[in-house]
């Protein structure tokens, strides 16, 4: 049952707490694709744990989690929440990072910088971590590799080589800043394709979390609103090394209603007091940059390509209980010139507490039965608040 979980709108659907609320279903947790321009959130009681680049498997003893190579990794981002983590007393020994995954250098985040900044009004609004530069340098076969990085000789070839093309930085500043980081690194990077190869001839279940969201996909997403990277989850083979014909399930987490953090096309966006109200009541800040998240209604047009696109053969409809107290609710149906919609009767219960479906106001089981016949697809877990706890499972998960 080695299970993908992606994001079926434009990030922050709420796969983290996904991913960590079923990993102990699973031995390994995978991140495949992206950096640290993901923040998954989790929340344990009073305690709140924002993640950007480890897995959100990190809770769970009995996991091991992977960077795997489809990652871009920025090693001091790395070694800070690491160390947060151990502080919290968080165990992260059995981390391991693929020897192959890209290496996030301060020129990339210049560059990302630098790039937004000339844009102007046409800019992307990307989180400003390097993201898009590193994925360009591997693209363009002059990239730092993990294997590259931690071998004194090669790093400082390549080092040269990038502080020629810059004009911030020297080569003596890279060095500075790398030689530290890459002893760190060195004890945790291996052959992670090889390490999962091992644990599927084990059967020991894996599960591959997916960082942003469908519509921020380079190849199908909103472009050139979208990341650099394939978000996807046919990413998650090429980027943990892992054939197609090991995965059994891919779970898509969608929320009850669409947010959006920078630039880009968002036909449901709301501009009025609703969406104010979405904002606040969903805590609708980013995670990594703290930037307020565009609201919007449920577009389900876009939400089954988005279950197309992937395969989805299980939905977690998140940020439910956000939508309490609404007088309607409105959700697209069909986009002509503009969106169509079609109109619900909202509900005024608190229903971040209930744990079976049959206990919902109607109104709200009238709103899931809805969205889960327009998309084919069986939503097979509510999320109805933050915590680790407030789930209505439909029926056995897997
Ligand atoms: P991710 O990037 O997909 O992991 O999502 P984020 O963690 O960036 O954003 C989701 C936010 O919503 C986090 O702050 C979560 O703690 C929170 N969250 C997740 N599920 C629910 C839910 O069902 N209800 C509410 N109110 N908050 C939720
Ligand atoms: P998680 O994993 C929401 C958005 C940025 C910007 C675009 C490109 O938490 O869901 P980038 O820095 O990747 O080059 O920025 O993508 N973006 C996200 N939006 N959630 C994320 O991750 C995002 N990661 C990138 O806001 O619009
Ligand atoms: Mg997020």
């Amino acid at each position: 049952m080695n299970s993908i979980i992606v994001g079926l709108q434009w990030g922050d659907e709420g796969k983290g707490k996904v991913v960590d609320l079923l990993s102990p279903s699973f031995r390994y947790v995978v991140r495949f694709q992206g950096g640290n321009n993901a923040g998954h959130t989790l929340v344990l009681g009073d305690q709140v744990i924002a993640l950007h680049l480890v897995p959100s498997g990190i809770l769970r003893k009995e996991v091991q989690c992977i960077i795997g190579n489809g990652v871009v990794l920025d090693p001091q981002v790395l070694v800070a929440e690491l160390d947060k983590l151990e502080k919290m007393g968080v165990d992260t020994s059995l981390l391991r990072i693929s020897s192959i995954a890209h290496i996030i250098l301060p020129i990339h985040r210049s560059r990302d910088s630098s790039q937004e900044e000339k844009l102007g009004s046409q800019k992307i609004g990307t989180t400003k971590r390097g993201i898009g530069p590193t994925y360009e340098d591997k693209i363009g076969r002059r990239g730092m590799r993990v294997c590259d990085f931690i071998d004194p000789k090669i790093r400082q070839e390549k080092l040269r080589s990038f502080a020629q093309n810059s004009s911030e930085h020297s080569y003596e500043d890279l060095e500075a800043w790398s030689a530290p980081l890459a002893q760190k690194l060195a004890s945790c990077a291996c052959d992670t394709p090889a390490l999962l190869h091992d644990a599927i001839l084990a059967k020991e279940p894996i599960l591959f979390e997916g960082a942003q969201g469908t519509f921020l996909d380079i190849d199908h997403g909103s472009y050139p609103y979208v990341t650099s990277s394939n978000t996807v989850s046919g990413a998650a083979c090429a980027g943990a090394g892992v054939g197609p014909t090991h995965i059994q399930y891919v779970i898509g987490i969608a929320k009850a209603y669409l947010t959006r953090v920078g630039s880009g096309p968002f036909a449901t966006e709301l501009f009025d007091e609703v969406g104010e109200t979405i904002q606040r009541v969903g805590g609708e800040f980013g995670a990594t940059t703290g930037r307020p998240r565009r609201c919007g209604w449920l577009d389900l047009p876009q939400l089954k390509r988005s279950c197309m696109l992937n395969g989805v053969t299980h939905l977690c409809l998140t940020k439910l209980d956000v939508l309490s107290g609404l007088e309607n609710i409105f959700v697209c149906i069909d986009h002509q010139e503009d969106p169509i919609y079609k109109k619900f009767s909202g509900w005024s219960e608190d229903i971040t507490n209930i744990r079976n479906f049959e206990d919902l106001p109607q109104n709200c089981r009238e709103y899931i039965l809805f969205i889960e016949d327009f998309i084919k697809t069986p939503i097979k877990m509510v999320s109805v608040g933050p915590d680790r706890n407030a789930n209505i499972f439909r029926g056995s998960f897997f």
